[in-house]
């Protein structure tokens, strides 16, 4: 005979903060502009094909990564929307008894990924910034290439404030980009794309996620790559 277990109770979403309205961050404004702050990037953009292209058609291996560490009825944080399914994924792994909360700091991200997750019970999309999301007992948090897009300082910043949103035992997962090996084929190319569309990778990709903590002590730190290098999957885990 089957021992029966308790049923869980739903978590209760966190409180609905006001929205306030946030200055979009200069370096979003001046380098990435083309990317997230145009409606016609979101439609050329927000394509399978197009985001898997980006990342040599790792898209879906890295989906993957990032929503095993998360379980039915967690309360997870996405930190930043993110073209392509990953909101959707994280939605179906937390379930109706979890909740997805995902911000961005531009307004226009935050009305698209509404717009793709409508009609989901456990999630709710907001403007707020990475870099201040405060302690909040989250289970999870997902930080999906992200840092590789901010400045040494914001990554800082965002590193810290992530961390401090979840619970003991709750896990920060970060998947970026990381220093391919010297025989990868693709090396030259990523230096020129590092170099020229993504002036802020270089501070991410010569150290450790976990030297951007000002407490690493408090968290168990697991790092994984993928693809001979050239993206890692971080686990902190939270010891205290
Ligand atoms: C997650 S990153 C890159 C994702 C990846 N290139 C993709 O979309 O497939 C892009 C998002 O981060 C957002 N963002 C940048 N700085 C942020 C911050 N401090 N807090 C929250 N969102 C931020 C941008 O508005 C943008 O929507």
């Amino acid at each position: 005979m089957h021992a029966t277990r308790p049923i869980a109770v739903p978590p209760d979403p966190p409180a609905a903060e006001p929205e306030a309205a946030i200055a979009l961050p200069d370096y979003l404004v001046d380098t990435y502009s083309w990317a997230y702050l145009q409606p016609r990037s979101l439609r050329l953009l927000d394509r399978h094909v197009v985001v898997n292209c980006i990342l040599w058609g790792n898209y879906r291996r890295l989906v993957r990564a990032a929503c095993r560490e998360f379980a039915a009825g967690d309360r997870v944080l996405q930190a930043a929307s993110v073209y392509g399914n990953l909101s959707s994924r994280l939605a179906d792994k937390v379930g109706d008894r979890g909740f997805l909360d995902v911000i961005d700091i531009a307004p226009l991200q935050v009305t698209h990924c509404r717009q793709k997750l409508s009609g989901r019970a456990n999630v709710r999309v907001r403007v707020a910034d990475a870099g201040a999301a405060g302690a909040q007992d989250y289970d999870g948090v997902c930080c999906f290439f992200l840092l590789h897009e901010v400045p040494d300082l914001q990554k800082r910043r965002i590193v810290n404030a992530l961390l401090a949103a979840v619970r003991p035992g709750g896990k920060v997962v970060f998947v970026d980009y990381h220093r391919p090996a010297r025989w990868h084929p693709l090396r030259p190319v990523m230096a020129l794309i590092f170099r020229f569309l993504e002036p802020f990778a270089a501070g991410l990709v010569s150290r450790s996620i976990q030297h951007f903590a000002e407490s690493p002590q408090d968290f168990d730190w697991h790092q994984r790559t993928r693809f001979a290098g050239l993206y890692q999957v971080v686990v902190a885990t939270r010891q205290r």
